[in-house]
């Protein structure tokens, strides 16, 4: 508690979901340029130890407030009894395969949740929002890469709801010029803070290809699967764009500043606009760890695209902001989590 006394009456962000992968990340950097942080997590997919590391990473505290997006009791007394000015809102499902199989769950927490927040938020004045939206929303690029006037389309019903809350934020900007809303569509987030005491922690068998990867690594897993190796891309298996999660947290806290200063809503891409095949990961990996990473060629998921990557410069261009880490850096940052905690946040 060694607060100076102007930042701690100076107003707070909102950040739902924060104790998540990229809420973590995103709090770090907001500490440590000096906002004032209060995070709101029912820890569906999280624990209340990521917010310990990120108190230990940055010396400073967040106000921590265990609850649901959803209980508009819980949210009313938060906005009424701090002076926030601002959100960030992460708080959301975001497994695309189980989406398909449980999509009330996917309706209700992710368009449910955001509905109650903004009805808070509205309530309360607070007119600056930043949202968590994803390439996803982009469906099947007809082009590359992909710019932020490409045709929209939802896949799956975690699409759907990404979809449909940037709608839902558009029509709200509308309806009241003063609202500032900015749509984060986030490509492929990966690595760790430098620390090693942050990270994605999956809690079971992880569907995305990077903490995969990390899992072989360390020997939980003993290969992985390459789903198809007959695409049209440059070596036949998936292209994607990974981006940093440490650039990717930095993205938000220049929507803050832009959100800042114009009112209005604006959907911005944070990637890098690099395309990095699975084989170029499983490469990057072992050459900046110097694990191996044993992989067999398996049939294609359902539902996967070819390739998709950004084209990065309205974030350049809106947001004075763009990616700086290296591929390198993203492999041996999540290496480092992965390797000092095996078990995610479970074991400490
Ligand atoms: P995460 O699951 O690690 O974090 C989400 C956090 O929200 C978790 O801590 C969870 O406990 C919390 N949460 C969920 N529902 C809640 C509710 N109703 N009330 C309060 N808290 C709730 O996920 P992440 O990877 O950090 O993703 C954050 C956001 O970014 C999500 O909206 C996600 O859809 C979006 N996104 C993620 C990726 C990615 O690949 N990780 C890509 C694009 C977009
Ligand atoms: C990347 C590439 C796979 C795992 C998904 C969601 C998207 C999103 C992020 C939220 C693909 C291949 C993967 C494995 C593999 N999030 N792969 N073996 O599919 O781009 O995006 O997560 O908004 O909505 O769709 O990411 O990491 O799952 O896959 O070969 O074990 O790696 O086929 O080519 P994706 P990913």
């Amino acid at each position: 508690m060694s607060h100076s006394h102007s930042a701690a009456s100076a107003p707070s962000v909102l950040v739902t979901g924060g104790a998540g992968y990229i809420g973590t990340h995103t709090m770090v950097e907001l500490l440590n340029a000096g906002h004032n942080v209060v995070c709101i997590d029912n820890f569906s997919n999280s624990s209340p130890e990521a917010v310990r590391r990120v108190e230990k990473i940055t010396g400073r505290q967040v106000t921590l407030v265990e609850g649901d997006i959803r209980d508009t009791d819980t949210l009313q007394v938060l906005l009424s009894q701090r002076p926030i000015d601002r959100v960030i809102h992460f708080a959301a499902l975001k497994a695309v395969g189980e989406s398909v199989s449980r999509p009330l769950a996917y309706y209700d927490n992710n368009i449910g949740g955001t509905l109650a927040l903004l009805a808070a938020c509205q309530q309360a004045g607070v007119r600056r929002f930043v949202f968590s939206s994803s390439a996803t929303v982009y469906g099947n690029p007809q082009a590359l890469p992909l710019t932020e006037d490409a045709p929209l389309s939802a896949v799956n019903p975690y699409g759907a709801t990404k979809l449909m809350v940037e709608r839902i934020l558009e029509d709200m900007c509308h309806a009241d010029p003063q609202f500032a809303v900015v749509s984060l569509r986030y490509f492929n987030p990966v690595g760790a803070h430098d620390s090693g005491t942050i990270g994605e922690d999956p809690r079971d068998i992880p569907n995305n290809l990077f903490p995969f990867i990390t899992q072989v690594a360390v020997g939980k897993r003993p290969h992985l699967n390459v789903f198809g190796n007959d695409w049209p891309t440059h070596d036949g298996t998936g292209v994607r764009d990974y981006i940093h999660v440490v650039d990717l947290a930095l993205g938000h806290l220049a929507a803050l500043d832009y959100s800042a200063q114009q009112s209005g809503y604006a959907a911005v891409n944070l990637g890098t606009g690099r395309g990095t095949s699975v084989l170029d990961m499983v490469h990057a990996f072992e050459h900046a760890t110097g694990q191996r990473v044993p992989h067999v060629v398996a049939p294609r998921r359902a539902g996967d695209i070819a390739a998709c990557w950004a084209d990065p410069t309205r974030a350049e261009r809106l947001l004075n902001w763009r990616a700086q880490r290296s591929l390198e850096q993203m492999c041996a940052s999540g290496w480092t989590w992965q390797q000092g905690n095996p078990d995610g946040y479970r074991r400490s």
